[in-house]
C-alpha cells in the first residue's frame, strides 16, 4: 500500500479539521458490476455531452485520463490533474462539514467520494457518489481559469464560518455555477456543472428548454433560493469563465 498510504499520509498532514474525513480508496476492490455500472453510466451521457458539454470539460475528460470502461483510480486523475493546476481528487469518507468541504477547495484538494450508486438508482443519488464528483465535477478542475475560481471560493468560504448568512448566499453562487452552470460558447448554451453533466434527465430537460435560462448575474444568483433535491426552475449562464472567478472576488468583498 506504499504509494497510496503516503498520499494519505501527505494529504492529512495538510489539513486539519478535514483530516479525519480522507481516506484511502482501494480500486482493486470494485467489482466487475461495479465497473459494468460506471461504463454504463458514462456511454449514456457522452453522446449529449460531446454536443452540449462545455468545451473546457470535455478537454478536462480526456486530460485526466477518464475511461467508459473502468472506474476511475483517483491516484491516477491526480497525477495527470495536478501537473495542470495543481487540485488532486482526493478520497474522503463521504459527506464532509461545510468546514472541512471548505479548507480542502482551499487546499485544492477536491473530496471526492468513493463509492458507487447501485443498478437501481443510476439517474439520481441524494448524496454524491463517484460518479457525480469525479465524471461530473472533476474535468473542469484542469482549465486553469476554473481551478483558481474553485479554489478562490474555499478561501472565501473558510473565512466565513461564522456568518451563516453570507455562507447561505455564498451556497447560492456554489449552486449555480459548479453544481448547475451553463455558459455561452459558439452562440449556444453549453453545460459545465456537475449536476447537469452527471444527470441524464435533469440536463436534457434543461437542453428542451424546460428552464428559465438567465445571464448569469452576481446579485440575483446570491438571492436565488433553491431546492436540492427537485428539477430547478431557473439557471444561469456565464460569457466565460472569468466572469465567476470575478464574481467570487465581488462576492468577499460585499460578504467579507
Ligand atoms: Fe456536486
Amino acid at each position: 500500500m506504499g504509494i497510496a498510504a503516503s498520499t494519505l499520509t501527505l494529504a492529512q498532514s495538510k489539513l486539519h479539521v478535514a483530516a479525519p474525513y480522507l481516506i484511502e480508496q482501494t480500486w482493486a476492490d470494485y467489482t466487475p458490476e461495479q465497473h459494468a455500472i460506471w461504463a454504463e453510466l458514462v456511454t449514456r451521457r457522452l453522446p449529449q455531452l460531446r454536443e452540449h458539454a462545455c468545451r473546457e470539460y470535455l478537454d478536462g475528460f480526456h486530460q485526466i485520463g477518464l475511461r467508459e470502461d473502468k472506474l476511475p483510480n483517483l491516484t491516477e486523475v491526480s497525477a495527470l490533474l495536478q501537473p495542470r493546476t495543481g487540485w488532486q481528487s482526493t478520497p474522503v469518507s463521504g459527506f464532509l462539514p461545510a468546514d472541512a468541504f471548505f479548507e480542502m477547495l482551499a487546499a485544492r484538494m477536491f473530496p471526492t467520494t468513493t463509492w458507487l450508486r447501485s443498478r437501481d438508482s443510476m439517474e439520481y443519488t441524494p448524496e454524491p457518489d463517484i460518479f457525480h464528483d469525479v465524471f461530473g465535477h472533476v474535468p473542469m478542475h484542469a482549465h486553469p481559469v476554473f481551478a483558481n475560481f474553485l479554489e478562490h471560493y474555499g478561501k472565501v468560504c473558510a473565512g466565513l464560518m461564522a456568518r451563516p448568512e453570507a455562507l447561505e448566499r455564498m451556497g447560492r453562487l456554489f449552486w449555480f455555477t459548479v453544481e448547475f452552470g451553463l455558459i455561452r460558447q459558439d452562440g449556444e448554451i453549453k453545460v459545465y456543472g456537475s449536476g447537469l453533466i452527471s444527470s441524464h434527465g435533469e440536463c436534457t430537460r434543461v437542453l428542451a428548454g424546460g428552464c428559465e435560462v438567465k445571464d448569469f448575474d452576481l446579485d440575483a444568483v446570491l438571492n436565488q433560493k433553491f431546492q436540492t433535491s427537485e428539477m430547478q426552475p431557473v439557471l444561469y449562464a456565464v460569457e466565460s469563465f472569468d466572469q465567476i472567478y470575478e464574481a467570487t472576488k465581488e462576492a468577499e468583498k460585499r460578504l467579507g
